[in-house]
């Protein structure tokens, strides 16, 4: 595909906020209209400051968003941009605007519009070097990072303050291969046109109406995993059990309780699914009986007698509408390699995930994951200690690797 076919007609929106850089800006907005893209452009009070909305109203062509309150729409500027959006992107971003955003706060139209983003966000920083090396800066990056915000790095070189150093915002070529690399992913990523549900999180077993039996499973690793997918083309499902975390690209999410419910949500949209994930943390057991009325206190100890869960993974991979790929996780104390080798087996899977929970920075809650992927092709990969992101990138690496195999292998049937 040409590159300039890649933009025609994408709906992208530019967020302006009150740096020196906002004039390059400009060119970026010029270069993406000529490309054939559909620009909006919404700026911060202090954007305003330096470029008048005049100039990116000629350029679009169309009005420039500027005060949440008087830009009025009928569902509001900032849910009108985010569902024109395909992809938004911040330029300058001021360390102001950053802090902002790596906190949720929403007090104008760029960051009110950024909280509702749907697909992904690409932040372009632009600041003095001291700015830019301060460490809370550096801070909140890491953790716009962490949630995966896409970020087009500041260059070196001379600042508008006159000083020398790193903080000059990309280049406005720069930050256009940046979104030909996200928009030519979403439109025709690897795994465009593939149906990827996953689980994640844990299940809660309710023993009466105040009590449950669960796990601390964060739901981090399904988010990333969600996330990933979602970036390479995947129309994704998320089935997400209570308090898991959710991917900071939307996909489409079903909120479960119980393994049950969990179960009947999977296979509810099993048919068509070719890749399913089982990430979730899913109780083993449940109470046998529920209670209907909170279990009074007593001084004599309260037996429970506990039932297994259903094994949706098993199920999955034994279903008439098995997906192409089904891929397991395995978090393990004993030895992570053996177990998850036997559940590999025993349950039909294609790949699983082993993690060893004794290790530092690896399982539940953690930002970080180390992890042992094994294939039942004999595959073998040792994931060292990483972000959830790129272990999710990992794993989807493989994902993709069996799908072109799967396919290859229909074709040549
Ligand atoms: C002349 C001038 C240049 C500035 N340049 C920058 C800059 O390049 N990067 C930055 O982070 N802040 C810069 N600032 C500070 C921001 O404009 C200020 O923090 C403002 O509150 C940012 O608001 P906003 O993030 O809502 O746009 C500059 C301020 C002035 C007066």
């Amino acid at each position: 595909m040409g590159e300039n076919r890649v933009l025609e007609g994408r709906r992208i929106v530019v967020g302006v906020s009150g740096g020196i850089a906002a004039y390059k800006v400009c060119a970026l907005v010029s270069r993406l209209v000529q490309d054939g893209a559909q620009v909006r452009v919404m700026m911060t009070p202090s954007g305003e400051r330096f470029v008048g909305p005049v100039t990116f109203r000629s350029l679009t062509g169309r009005p420039v968003a500027v005060d949440q309150w008087t830009d009025l729409h009928e569902t509001g500027a900032h849910i009108a941009l985010a569902q024109f959006a395909e992809l938004m992107v911040i330029a300058p971003a001021t360390s102001n605007t950053l802090a902002k955003l790596a906190n949720g706060l929403c007090d104008n139209l760029v960051t009110t519009t950024v909280a509702a983003a749907r697909g992904p966000v690409l932040l372009a920083p632009a600041m003095n070097d001291h700015m830019w090396t301060n460490p809370v800066l550096q801070a909140n990056v890491a953790r716009l990072q962490g949630l995966g915000y896409e970020f087009v790095m500041p260059g070196e070189g001379r600042l508008a303050c006159g000083e020398s150093g790193v903080g000059r915002m990309a280049e406005p070529n720069t930050i256009r291969e940046s979104i030909l690399r996200i928009l030519g992913a979403r439109g025709g990523g690897a795994l465009a046109g593939k149906r990827v549900t996953i689980t994640s999180g844990p299940t809660r077993e309710w023993l009466d109406p105040v009590r449950f039996i669960s796990n601390p499973s964060s739901g981090k690793m399904g988010a990333a995993l969600a996330q990933v997918a979602a970036s390479r083309g995947a129309e994704v499902l998320l089935i997400s059990g209570p308090g898991a975390a959710l991917p900071a690209a939307s996909v489409d999410t079903i909120a479960v309780e119980s393994a049950e419910e969990m179960l009947r949500a999977v296979e509810a949209h099993l048919p068509g699914t070719d890749v399913f994930i089982g990430a979730a943390a899913v109780a083993d057991y449940r109470p046998e009986e529920y209670a209907a009325q909170k279990r009074k206190k007593s001084a004599t100890p309260l037996e429970l007698r506990l039932q297994p869960t259903p094994d949706i993974l098993q199920s999955v991979a034994q279903s008439d509408s098995r997906p192409a790929v089904v891929v397991g996780f395995a978090a393990e104390t004993g030895d992570p390699e053996a177990e998850a080798r036997a559940k590999l087996e025993r349950k039909g899977l294609d790949l699983i995930v082993a993690n060893d929970l004794t290790q530092p920075g690896a399982g539940f809650c953690a930002d970080t994951n180390e992890a042992l992927i094994l294939g039942s092709r004999g595959q073998r990969e040792a994931v060292s200690c990483r972000p959830k992101l790129e272990v999710a990138k990992v794993v989807l690496d493989q994902v993709e690797k069996l799908l072109e195999e799967s396919s290859g292998g229909r074709e040549a049937g």
